[in-house]
């Protein structure tokens, strides 16, 4: 027999134990960017996932906080740019709201019309394909439309809030 959740007090768990040990779950970053008429948009994301194969879907995890994601999610189409190792400087600048986060960026329009960032490691279009509560998070689901990868470019990596993977003192 298996519990009912409702009869289940929620545990307490501290946000900042929460962000500190999942801060141990290294990935890459990417920066899932679309075109408006008000110009392109885009936003850094970590919570970046394959999720199928058939169907081709991928996952990611906006803010409910998130401006960029309301106007992605409007503009129902957008591109996944995974980050090299040497564009930590454009992870800080598709973090940052209320700036114009294309500022002095290259990029070139993807074969399905989105911001395709110069120098990524790899980019894949897709499409909205269903939207799921998360929390104070939305998990949002996209079918992948087209995709390539420049594989002699290393991936960006965060790990502990930081860029790279962060060693700690030797135990021994
Ligand atoms: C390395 C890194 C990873 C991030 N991952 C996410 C994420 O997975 N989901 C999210 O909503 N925000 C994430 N953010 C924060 C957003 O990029 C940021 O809140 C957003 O760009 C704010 O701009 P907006 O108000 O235009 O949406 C991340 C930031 C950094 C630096």
């Amino acid at each position: 027999m298996t519990a009912d959740p409702a009869d289940v007090p929620a545990p307490v768990v501290d946000p900042r134990l929460m962000r500190e040990v999942l801060g141990h779950f290294a990935s890459g970053v990417t920066v899932v960017t679309a075109m408006t008429t008000d110009g392109p948009i885009g936003f850094t994301c970590q919570s970046f996932s394959s999720l199928s194969l058939d169907p081709p879907l991928v996952a990611f995890a906006p803010a409910r906080t998130s401006g960029t994601w309301s106007r992605l999610r409007a503009a129902g189409q957008f591109c996944v740019n995974v980050l090299a190792e040497e564009q930590s400087g454009l992870s800080q600048a598709f973090a940052r709201s209320g700036t114009d986060k294309f500022a002095g960026v290259s990029w070139a329009p993807s074969p399905h019309g989105s911001p395709m960032l110069d120098g990524v490691v790899a980019w894949i279009d897709s499409q909205l394909w269903a939207e799921y509560d998360g929390g104070d998070h939305t998990i949002a689901v996209a079918r992948v439309l087209d995709l390539g990868a420049d594989p002699r470019r290393s991936p960006l990596v965060f790990h502990r809030g930081s860029y790279g993977i962060q060693t700690s003192p030797d135990l021994s």
